[in-house]
């Protein structure tokens, strides 16, 4: 029953769309997700249990740009069901060591600003405010920009 985090592969595409369902506000397409998981630009993790049978309960999705050293966390969604048990934390550290494999000095995300848990786990990882985003999200909502240098390295 312990969780298994792990790259995502193509036979993940539904669990993944199925998480973002959880998402508040914009949501990703089908053809989004599968060409997150194909181009080399996009990292895909998903965090698995196995219980009577395996059950994705978490992914993240870590851009990268070339040309860039910072990285972008797009997505991070945990199933309610698996909330509160440090999945999302867990998530978001491998992103980081994903982010610094691909030579990346920073990584970066955008966050509601009414979204108290995620600002707090981003928080407690040492994430930072960089921008305020008025009206950033479809439905008027308002972000954050966060970012986090990761240690050892200089964000350009
Ligand atoms: C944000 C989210 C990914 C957190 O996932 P999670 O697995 O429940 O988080 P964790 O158990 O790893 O919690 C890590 C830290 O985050 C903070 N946190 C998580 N949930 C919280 C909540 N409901 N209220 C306050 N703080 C919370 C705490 O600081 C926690 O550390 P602690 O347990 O040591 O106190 C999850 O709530 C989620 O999927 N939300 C919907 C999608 C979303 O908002 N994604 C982020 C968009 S930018």
């Amino acid at each position: 029953m312990s969780p298994r985090l792990r790259r995502a592969r193509t036979g993940d595409v539904d669990a993944i769309l199925e998480l973002e369902r959880h998402f508040p506000g914009d949501r990703m397409s089908r053809a989004s997700v599968q060409r997150f998981l194909r181009v080399a630009s996009a990292r895909v993790w998903v965090v698995e249990i196995t219980a009577a049978r395996t059950h994705v309960v978490g992914a993240l999705i870590l851009l990268t740009r070339r040309g860039s050293t910072i990285a972008r966390i797009y997505s991070v969604v945990v199933d309610p069901i698996a909330r509160g048990l440090g999945l999302g934390r867990r998530l978001v550290q491998v992103a980081e060591r994903g982010a610094r494999a691909a030579g990346c000095a920073a990584v970066s995300l955008e966050v509601r600003e009414d979204n108290a848990a995620a600002r707090a786990l981003y928080a407690s990882l040492g994430y930072a405010e960089r921008q305020r985003l008025p009206g950033y999200y479809d439905d008027g909502g308002d972000g954050l920009r966060l970012r986090k240098v990761l240690a050892g390295r200089r964000a350009r």
